[in-house]
This record gives structure tokens, C-alpha cells and sequence, in this order.
């Protein structure tokens, strides 16, 4: 046991913008989803050293599990079947999955084809065909630190266009990532990635942003990944965040989330949407990515 983790206190500013609703007042549904995913505690947790090393160990895991799975996704394959191979993996590697009865989550991973923007159950009925894109998210609870990432894969041949779209996505969460530092903003994450992906009329997904990660799953602050000034937050050493923007390929940002399941979030007007995620320390002069695959 470590002394215990250094706390930031969120500005007024994010907390007001957290408890009010930025898609308007009728919107009750963006309210809720930040009551459900975020502890709300109003504090940014600043790792310790021991924390950290902790955090990167379940990170690695996770990234790791992306790494396994990338041979398995192929057509005819099912993402239950994806979800098991998963699942078995972080067990093997004394993680234990995260999202698994998460909130009443039912899956080991989320699983999320084409349209899907999130937070897809993974099930035998669907099944992968050739040209589809699919995120696969994995959380890790290692020793427990939590690691999250996600990546979107293209199953067999895309349309180049398609392919492109999915390259743009993973480049904007590496352009905000970039320009991680400490004495910049959170918001710059927000701006980078507006700015990137709105030059070729895709949009960036609103009601869902990252969060602080590593002693929970979803801490404070809300990460958001189009420009808004609830972010205005100084970035500060032993800082961790996910940045997991969620790009629609058309202008349109709104989704639905399925009523059947309660889960599924998918595209408003049915366009693709792709979605890639790291786990990032803040260090003394600049970002650590914690998701990185072990090497070989
Ligand atoms: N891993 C997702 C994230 O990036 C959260 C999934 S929560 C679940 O924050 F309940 F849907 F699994
Ligand atoms: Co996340
Ligand atoms: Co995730």
C-alpha cells in the first residue's frame, strides 16, 4: 500500500456543465448516461507511482487481448464466440473482465458492427461478413487497476472508403494524444479531433466521451472528444484519461440506443460509425500510452 492518491478538484465550470444536460433540457436520456457511467465524485484522481505501474499492467493486458483476438475476426466468425475467446484470455492472464455484469452489462467485451457506435452485447446471432467493421472494446481489471481500449477492425476487404473512414478515426485519437501535455487543456482533445474529422464531413459522437480510468473503470473528468469548454481543465502529471472518440461517417452525430436492450447504441441515421480507444498517462513533460501490446 502506497500513500493515498493525490486528488484535483473539478472546476465549477465542469461540474455545472455535468450536472445540467448539454443536448438540452428535454433530453433526459444524455443525462442519464453520465449518471450511469460516472462516479461523479467531482474529483480527478492523480496516480501515485505505485498506481500507476499497476494501471499499466492491467493496460497491457487489455491491449493485449486486442492483439489475440485480431486473427479470430473473420467472416462466419460470431462476436459471442469473439466474446468467449476474449473472456478466456483476460482469465489466463489473471484479469478479470471488466464490463461483465457492469451495470447489468452481460458480456466480457462489446462488440460493435458497422452502424453500432458502442456498447454492443456481444451474441451467436451476429455474425461477421466480409467488408463489415466491428470495435471490440476490452477493459481489464488486473490486481485491481483497470486498463480500456478498443480497436475497430475491417473484416476481409472494405470498400476503400470505408477503410479510409476507419484510418481518419484512428488517426484523430492520435493526433489528441499527441497534443497531451502537462499545462494544456483537456479540451484540446476535443478541438483536435472536431476539427480533424469535420474536414471530411464525418462528425464526432456527442453523448459519449472518455473518462478518468484506473482505480474505477469510468472516473472523473468526462472526456470529450468534440470542442466544449466543460474540458477547460489543466492537464496535471499522474493524470489518467481514456480518449476513444466515436466518428460517424456522415455529419449527422445522433444516436439511438436500443430500447430492446438497453445497451446498443447505434447511429440515428444508420451511417457507419468507428471508434478507437487508448488509456494515457500525463507525465512530467508529455502522454504515456498505456495500451500498448507487449512487443513480438
Ligand atoms: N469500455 C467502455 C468504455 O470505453 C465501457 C463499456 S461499459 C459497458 O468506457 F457496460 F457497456 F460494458
Ligand atoms: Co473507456
Ligand atoms: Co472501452
Amino acid at each position: 500500500m502506497g500513500p493515498i492518491a493525490q486528488l484535483v478538484e473539478l472546476p465549477a465550470h465542469n461540474r455545472m456543465v455535468r450536472g445540467s444536460n448539454p443536448l438540452g433540457p428535454t433530453n433526459k436520456f444524455a443525462a442519464s448516461v453520465r449518471l450511469y457511467f460516472y462516479r461523479g465524485a467531482d474529483m480527478i484522481i492523480i496516480k501515485n507511482k505505485e498506481q500507476i505501474d499497476g494501471i499499466r499492467k492491467a493496460s497491457i493486458i487489455a491491449a493485449n487481448t486486442l492483439k489475440y483476438i485480431e486473427p479470430f475476426i473473420v467472416e462466419g466468425v460470431n462476436t459471442e464466440q469473439l466474446n468467449q475467446l476474449c473472456h478466456d484470455f483476460m482469465v489466463q492472464n489473471n484479469a478479470i473482465p471488466a464490463t461483465l455484469n457492469y451495470h447489468g452489462f452481460p458480456k466480457s467485451i462489446c462488440s460493435s458492427i458497422n452502424n453500432v457506435v458502442c456498447h454492443g452485447i456481444p451474441s451467436i446471432k451476429d455474425v461477421l461478413k466480409n467488408g463489415d467493421i466491428i470495435n471490440i472494446d476490452v477493459t481489464a481489471i488486473h490486481e485491481g487497476y483497470f486498463g480500456d481500449c478498443s480497436k475497430t477492425y475491417i473484416v476481409g476487404k472494405a470498400n476503400p472508403k470505408i477503410t479510409e473512414f476507419v484510418s481518419i478515426t484512428e488517426t484523430a485519437m492520435n493526433l489528441a494524444i499527441k497534443a497531451l501535455k502537462p499545462g494544456n487543456l483537456l479540451s484540446i482533445i476535443g478541438s483536435t479531433i472536431q476539427t480533424y474529422v469535420e474536414q471530411f464531413s464525418y462528425s464526432v459522437v456527442r453523448d459519449y466521451g472518455g473518462h478518468g480510468v484506473g482505480l474505477h473503470f469510468h472516473e472523473d473528468p468526462h472526456v470529450s472528444h468534440f470542442h466544449n469548454k466543460e474540458n477547460e481543465i489543466i492537464l496535471k502529471k499522474g493524470m489518467i484519461f481514456t480518449v476513444e472518440p466515436m466518428i460517424n461517417m456522415s455529419k449527422n452525430w445522433r444516436v439511438v440506443t436500443s430500447k430492446k436492450d438497453g445497451w446498443t447504441v447505434r447511429t440515428k441515421d444508420k451511417s457507419l460509425s468507428a471508434q478507437f480507444e487508448h488509456t494515457v498517462l500525463i507525465t512530467s513533460d508529455s502522454y504515456e500510452i498505456l495500451t500498448l501490446p507487449d512487443e513480438g
